[in-house]
Parts: structure tokens; C-alpha cells; sequence
């Protein structure tokens, strides 16, 4: 196993991060790592996502930082730039995924049926999103790809405080990604005991 994947399987759940203004980034970072989830996947779905990166960078040096939905190799190199640890992306896209390897970058693409998961191992990658996994058949599709293949998966997308244990019981599972735990409007009301109270909640429930 990566030592990404052990810090990742440590953590168990990996907070997926919308933010819109890079400036709240150092403080959302704060209430994740004094509540017991010293992590982030930053998602380059807002234009703030490569600054808010950085300055997490620079404030926790120890975190682990990711940058999500990334759909290409200028996006690459703006979160290699930015100083992240890993790069996760909604599908599989074999040009993304060669450009990270050329990088020497770790990428964790999202796949979703036993074709994607061989074109990802013919790329050498034994480490994979489950993506989305509740639409795509949610624990049973997994089970029944776990049975198949020899690869790690993060499941994400519709995973929740309900159904996240079901899913790491999951032998091939290591992680579970979401955004139940950051919601975006708390973060831009910054209402930080709010999330703090929700950041433990998930450590309450995987421990
Ligand atoms: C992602 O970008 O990985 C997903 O949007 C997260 O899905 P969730 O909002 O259902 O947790």
C-alpha cells in the first residue's frame, strides 16, 4: 500500500471542498485539523481552488491536500503549483491521467463499471474513485467489483453519515470522500462551530 493510501486509510474520510473565497481557506483547514481530520480535497470547481490550496499549503505544511475535480493538465499544474499531495478527478480521462504519471504526481480518477477499472489498471493504477458511487449501485456495485479486481477504491458522491460505515466495510475500500462535512454555505457564513460540530460527528461515527 502507498503511503498515500495509508494516510488516507488512517483518516478514513476525506473532506471534498467547494470554497468560493481563498481567504477562508487557513481557517477552514484550522477546524478540520483540530477536530481529528487533517485533510482536504480541494475541488477546482470554484475559481478560489488553487489559492486556497496554497495558502493551506503554507499555514499547515503536515496536512493532506488534494485538488478534486481536476479535468486536465493545465489544472495539474496549477495544483502541482499550489503544493497538493494528490489529484482526484470525476472520471477517467487516460491524457489526465499519463500527464500526472509524467509528473510523478498521484492521481485517483473516478471510475464506475469493470471497463474503466481495466483501462485504469492498464495504466499501471491500482488506486481509484468510486464515482458517483451512489447512482453507479452504491455498496453492492462495489462488492461485486471487489470480487473482480485487485484495486483500492474511494467511494464518493452520495455518501453520507448513514451509509458511510457500510461502504469501509467494504474490503477494497480505504477512504470515503464527501462533502456532507464541509457544507459550502458554512463556509461562506463562516459559521465554524458548526462545522467543527460536524467534523467531529465523522469521527465519532468511523471510530
Ligand atoms: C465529488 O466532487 O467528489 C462529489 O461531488 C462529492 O459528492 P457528495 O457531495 O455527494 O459528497
Amino acid at each position: 500500500m502507498s503511503n498515500l493510501n495509508a494516510r488516507m486509510g488512517e483518516l478514513k474520510v476525506i473532506p471534498v471542498i467547494a470554497i468560493k473565497d481563498a481567504d477562508k481557506a487557513v481557517k477552514l483547514a484550522q477546524v478540520l485539523s483540530e477536530n481529528g481530520l487533517p485533510c482536504a480535497e480541494v475541488t477546482f470547481r470554484t475559481e478560489a481552488a488553487a489559492q486556497a490550496i496554497r495558502n493551506i499549503r503554507e499555514a499547515f505544511p503536515e496536512m493532506l491536500i488534494g485538488a478534486g475535480t481536476v479535468l486536465n493538465a493545465a489544472q495539474v499544474d496549477e495544483a502541482i503549483d499550489a503544493g497538493v499531495d494528490f489529484i482526484v478527478s470525476p472520471g477517467f480521462n487516460p491524457t489526465t491521467v499519463k500527464y500526472c504519471q509524467q509528473r510523478n504526481m498521484p492521481i485517483i480518477p473516478g471510475v464506475n463499471n469493470p471497463s474503466m477499472v481495466e483501462q485504469a489498471m492498464e495504466m499501471g493504477l491500482d488506486t481509484l474513485k468510486f464515482f458517483p458511487a451512489e447512482p453507479s449501485g452504491g455498496v453492492n456495485m462495489l462488492k461485486a467489483m471487489t470480487a473482480v479486481y485487485p484495486v483500492s477504491f474511494m467511494p464518493t458522491g452520495g455518501v453520507n453519515p448513514a451509509n458511510v460505515k457500510d461502504y469501509l466495510g467494504v474490503k477494497s475500500v480505504f477512504a470515503c470522500g464527501g462533502t456532507w462535512m464541509v457544507p459550502g454555505n458554512l463556509i461562506d457564513e463562516e459559521r465554524w462551530d458548526e462545522l467543527a460540530e460536524l467534523v467531529k460527528g465523522v469521527a465519532d461515527i468511523v471510530a
